[in-house]
């Protein structure tokens, strides 16, 4: 367990830690944040988001302080986004970044993946009513209706946008190529300045749901692999936080 604190000299109370938390485990007090016991993920997107740099992790700073080359950069500075603007990315940038995709490794050179795109507002809107009713008919994923009760949409998070990676049955490698190509896609997208997200609730839900495949033209022997949200973000993160050393078991002279 770590311990989130906050550097109350520094906070300004804008917030921002607060509303971007995706456990909601923070909480606002007149005092400034408070990290709530339990339930922290620590993807460090408080620490990410505040223009003050004022979150402590163990009470040392959170956030990465050198600056990179232009990869490391990319990578280091990647984070779910999970706000939006109302305006749907570009089609031209989605279809760039997916034909640059097919540049990333695939076994034997197979490119087995399929993409299917949901592009737009009223697109997203019916592939969450659609994804909700599978849920509430057939009793799957009570956590996330529980949480879209309680006003939180983990399942979308409002993007305008998504991309599913798909393959058909039986591929060489099951799932790694196509998780290859929507990471490579991911990054190209966000160095065009646009905000991703994984979506799990998504995939699972469009692997169980025939009324989603069928709306997102996967046949019956096609396997949803990845899915991942797009938007233009509508939040920033000035930040790139700690995250621990790689766990190597090195075997060498
Ligand atoms: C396979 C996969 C599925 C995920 N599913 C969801 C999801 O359904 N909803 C969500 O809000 N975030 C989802 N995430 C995002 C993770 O929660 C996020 O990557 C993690 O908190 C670390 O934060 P970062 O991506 O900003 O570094 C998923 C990530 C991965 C890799």
């Amino acid at each position: 367990m770590v311990n989130i604190t906050f550097d109350y000299g520094r906070c300004v109370k804008c917030g921002r830690c607060v509303g971007i938390c995706p456990s909601g485990h923070l909480r606002m007090t007149d005092g400034g944040p408070l990290a709530e016991p339990g339930r922290c993920m620590l993807c460090l997107h408080c620490a990410a988001a505040c223009p003050q740099d004022a979150v402590r992790i163990d009470g040392a700073r959170a956030t990465v302080p050198e600056p990179m080359d232009t990869l490391e950069a990319a990578v280091m500075s990647r984070r779910s986004v999970r706000r939006y603007q109302d305006r749907a990315p570009d089609r031209l940038t989605l279809q760039w970044a997916l034909d640059r995709a097919a540049y990333a490794p695939s076994g034997g050179n197979r490119r087995p993946t399929r993409w299917s795109v949901a592009l737009g507002r009223p697109q997203m809107a019916a592939i969450k009513d659609a994804a909700l009713q599978y849920c509430r008919e057939s009793g799957y994923a009570p956590d996330l209706l529980a949480a879209v009760d309680r006003g939180r949409d983990p399942l979308t998070c409002g993007a305008p946008a998504m991309i599913l990676g798909w393959e058909p049955e039986g591929a060489l490698n099951p799932g790694t190529d196509t998780v290859i190509a929507l990471t490579t896609a991911e990054l190209l997208l966000t160095e065009r300045g646009l905000g991703t997200c994984w979506a799990g609730y998504m995939r699972r839900i469009v692997e169980r749901c025939a009324a989603l495949r069928q709306m997102l033209g996967i046949p019956e022997e096609g396997v949803p692999v990845g899915c991942l949200l797009v938007g233009i973000p509508s939040a920033d993160f000035p930040n790139i936080p700690v995250r621990p050393a790689a766990q190597v078991f090195w075997l060498e002279e």
